[in-house]
């Protein structure tokens, strides 16, 4: 049905409304009365004439309609009078009262329950501007506030905009391995946590060509918003946001469990997925895939990256050129893997380690925490476990609590404060 016909169609329904809503008022419009007595015809034809009457509706049926109109209109106006902010602050407390919930279900079945709810927006979405002293510029991007969420959460970019749109200053999906690969159950580990419980640790993925049709898809999706939207186009060198709208998007590689050659894997993620990242990952940090931590040694590490940034830098890319190339390595490193690690990266530029941009990740459960990264050198800063307990609340509660920590010592963004324990 055309929009016409539809508003056609549905004035004639309010107006056969209006019309019967007379006649349980018991009162026959003046017109068919007076007609009818002045043409003499008999009273029976005047009967005929008059509109039926339709039996009033139910008393319940009307106050509960009633109350549904106040209601709506009350909710209304209070929507429209609140404070949006308060609003919003509001809506991320109430996940506190949901989070206990989660923590009773199955753990699987809690984390991909969170994921579906962030998937379809049923999560909060953040309307309130970080603080200005949390914006920072890293590889040609603005990032609204360096408080990103870790790899394992979204594996296969199913809930970007949602988490995105949680006040996430960037997410990282993944890890994507080539082929999809099931869960190692061996390995099942659980944090009994709140908002999203947990999923076995390893590599469990859909595969590339799986999150790529998806990450394709929220891409044409955003470009024929931007087309279409009036906003005039950022005249500034510095990008707002990155490949997924106003936030950030990484995306974390892996390799299939029973690949033999590494680099292949690697390189076919690049080739599938890095036009869609603002950052690409390779992850050799896992502890659950076999031989994958040996690519730390310091030959390994170089053959690998070499191959993987070759592959990278042989695509076509626009102005902006490729996304960068970071590699995501264990907690756990002794202080000679660290050298050789940081002796490669500063040979090959590799720009998540050394003195370019690292991410910090891991224990990250308060603003202090991420301070303390940021003063130890990392710049962005990365979070999983404590979103886990503490749900959609610990977003904010973190970015408010780093933006008091840098103002409390006189850092006026957290660039300046970024490595000021070993200045
Ligand atoms: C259940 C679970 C799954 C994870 N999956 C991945 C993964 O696929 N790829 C990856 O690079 N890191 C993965 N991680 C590691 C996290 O990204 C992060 O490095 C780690 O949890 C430390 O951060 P946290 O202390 O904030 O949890 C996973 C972590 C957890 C708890």
């Amino acid at each position: 049905m055309s929009s016409s016909a539809a508003a056609l169609a549905w004035r004639r329904t309010l107006r056969d409304a209006l019309l019967r809503g007379s006649a349980w008022r018991g009162a026959a419009p003046a017109r068919y009365a007076s007609t009818a007595s002045a043409s003499g015809a008999p009273a029976e034809a005047a009967d005929a004439a008059a509109p039926k009457k339709v039996p009033p509706p139910p008393r319940k049926g009307r106050l509960l309609t009633g109350a549904m109109i106040a209601l709506a209109i009350g909710g209304g106006a209070y929507v429209s009078t609140a404070d949006e902010g308060k609003f919003c602050g509001w809506l991320f407390k109430s996940t506190e009262l949901v989070n206990p919930l989660f923590a009773l279900l199955d753990a699987e079945f809690a984390h991909s329950l969170a994921v579906k709810a962030a998937s379809h927006g049923f999560v909060p979405r953040e309307k309130r501007p970080d603080p200005p002293v949390l914006g920072l510029e890293v590889w040609g991007r603005k990032f609204a506030n360096p408080i990103g969420l870790a790899a394992g959460f979204d594996k296969n970019a199913e809930a970007v905009e949602g988490l995105l749109g949680m006040g996430f200053g960037f997410v990282e999906v993944g890890s994507v391995t080539p082929l999809p690969q099931e869960e190692i159950p061996s390995l099942n580990f659980q944090i009994k946590g709140a908002w999203c419980c947990n999923q076995p640790i390893g590599f469990n993925s859909e595969g590339i060509v799986v999150v790529a049709k998806r990450l394709g898809a929220q891409h044409g999706k955003r470009k024929m918003e931007e087309t279409s939207s009036s906003m005039p186009p950022s005249t500034s060198d510095i990008k707002q946001g990155g490949k997924a709208g106003p936030g950030i998007l990484g995306v974390n590689l892996g390799k299939n469990k029973t690949s033999e050659d590494a680099a292949a894997d690697y390189v076919q993620g690049v080739h599938t997925l890095s036009q869609y990242a603002d950052y690409l990952v390779i992850n050799i940090s896992s502890p659950n895939t076999p031989g994958l931590r040996k690519l730390q040694g310091r030959k390994q590490l170089k053959d690998l990256v070499k191959k993987v940034q070759a592959a990278r830098d042989e695509m076509q890319w626009a102005e902006d050129g490729p996304p960068p190339l970071l590699v995501k390595i264990a907690p756990d490193l002794s202080k000679q893997d660290l050298e050789d690690i940081a002796a490669v990266a500063l040979a090959l530029r590799l720009d998540g380690l050394g003195k370019i941009p690292l991410i910090g990740c891991g224990g990250v459960s308060s603003g202090e925490d991420a301070y303390k990264k940021i003063r130890s050198g990392a710049t962005l800063v990365q979070l999983y476990t404590a979103l886990a307990y503490g749900g959609p609340v610990l977003i904010p509660r973190i970015k408010a609590e780093l933006a008091e920590c840098l103002e409390r010592d006189g850092f006026k963004s957290v660039q300046e404060a970024v490595g000021a324990d070993f200045r």
